[in-house]
């Protein structure tokens, strides 16, 4: 199959090109990238898009996501969290380990895998456990595990508690170039609470998880880092003190990379008033001057990458009262949009947005991602920067409809999604 996109704004952060340009697709591969590619020298039956208007960027990247197969399919399949992520405009994801059972096994691994591959939507890659179970007891077999197909190694949901373990993680991880990815959580310090400790906490009577419970983690894990050597990759990062730390290990040399997600540059605890279950979420929504913190990590890149950290659940989940409400929401259809707010406050030029969605990601994961350069996979996303839309939680094709954005008025969308070279998503709006 060949496919001709034509006339679209070619940005593409890991050649450093931003022009008017056409894209010839043929057998899942970028085979041309130019600025004019005739259509008459393109193969018969080429199928040709007219992209004026729209942006062509290489297909972004979730590198933290929550699939949820196998074990509570009633809050995610892999079929239907791929359905979400091409909808959304990723053409990758990788997903965490905290399944039923945790993948913890080669044979986990290579579940998700043959179910991803099944289903033939988004490209998936598999974060396998650091201990078993995720308990942060005994540590997983890191080699096979990277031999099945797992690009890092993260107990995310859960911090590793244990700084022996820890340390041994990022050894092993490092012998195998792979990234360790840490949930940063003093587990004494959050003790069960609700939402971020501040006067909102106070004023609603809901127990609360100070930032520094954040913080005096990444510390721990930047100095194991520095320690060992290894590649840190520190998780949904939230809260001022964290990004101070993390530019400041950065400056001294340490091999840290850092994400943040939408929610915590978008939202703050103000979110919590009405009571909303959607909007609890670990690491909780901070405060204000966290969230400008977190803003101002992404502009001076000390925070790497935006990941979605999609976290369905289900209904019954949810509807119950605060403190016994599951944790997490629904990303992967809103990342983009809300991440394009950055671009149109002025904290990120469109290319670093994009930079921190696709060619970052796909580095810190070492998977041969993120660009748009001749010969590379033909995993593409068109953007429309002038949709305008309202989120309909209804129409999520994420089975968790647990998203605090119902009803939010977007500008900007994905609306053609290209994997190795095969159309998986095509917004219903835009089709000719
Ligand atoms: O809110 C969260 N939900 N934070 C996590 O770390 C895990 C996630 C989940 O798996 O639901
Ligand atoms: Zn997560």
């Amino acid at each position: 199959m060949t496919l001709l996109l034509k006339g679209g704004r070619v940005l593409d952060p890991s050649r450093s090109i931003d022009r008017e340009g056409d894209l010839l697709i043929v057998d899942g591969k970028i085979a041309q990238s130019r600025s004019q590619i005739p259509k008459k020298g393109c193969p018969p039956g080429t199928e040709t898009l007219d992209l004026q208007g729209k942006i062509v960027v290489p297909g972004l990247i979730d590198m933290h996501t929550h699939l949820r197969e196998p074990g509570f399919e009633y809050k995610e399949t892999i079929a239907s969290g791929c359905e979400a992520a091409v909808a959304g405009g990723f053409t990758s994801v990788a997903c965490m380990p905290n399944t039923n059972p945790v993948n913890d096994s080669r044979s986990v691994t290579e579940f998700i895998r043959t179910k991803a591959a099944g289903c033939s939507l988004a490209n998936v890659y598999p974060i396998a456990a650091i201990s078993m179970k995720s308990e942060g007891v005994l540590l997983t077999e890191f080699w096979d595990l990277k031999e099945a197909g797992a690009v890092g190694f993260s107990d995310d949901g859960r911090p590793v508690m244990n700084a022996g373990l820890m340390r041994r993680a990022l050894e092993y991880a490092s012998s195998l170039d792979a990234p360790v990815i840490a949930h940063c959580e003093d587990k004494n310090l959050s003790a069960g609470g609700a939402m971020h400790e501040g006067d909102v906490s106070t004023e609603l009577g809901l127990s609360a998880i100070p930032g520094i419970a954040e913080d005096v983690m990444v510390a721990r894990d930047l100095l194991l880092a520095e320690y060992t050597g290894a590649a840190l990759h520190i998780a949904h990062v939230s809260t001022a003190g964290a990004v101070r730390l993390i530019r400041e290990a950065k400056a001294r040399g340490v091999r840290v990379t850092a994400e943040t997600a939408p929610h915590y540059f978008i939202l703050t605890d103000e979110a919590v008033r009405g009571f909303d279950t959607n909007t609890k979420v670990y690491p909780p929504l901070r405060s204000a001057a966290d969230r400008a913190a977190i803003r101002e990590g992404l502009a001076d890149g000390t925070i790497d990458a935006i990941a979605s950290d999609h976290a369905p659940h289900g209904r019954t989940d949810k509807e119950v009262e605060f403190d016994y409400a599951s944790s997490g929401l629904t990303g992967l259809e809103t990342s983009l949009a809300l991440s394009l707010r950055l671009v149109a406050d002025g904290v990120l030029s469109l290319s670093a947005l994009i930079e921190k969605m696709a060619p970052r990601p796909a580095g810190i994961l070492r998977i041969p991602k993120g660009t748009l350069a001749e010969g590379a996979d033909a995993d593409v996303t068109v953007i429309d920067p002038e949709r305008i839309w309202t989120l309909d939680r209804a129409l999520l094709r994420s089975r968790g409809k647990n998203t605090p954005f119902h009803g939010w008025v977007f500008k900007g969308k994905a609306v053609l999604t290209v994997v190795g070279g095969a159309i998986r998503y095509r917004d219903p709006q835009d089709r000719p």
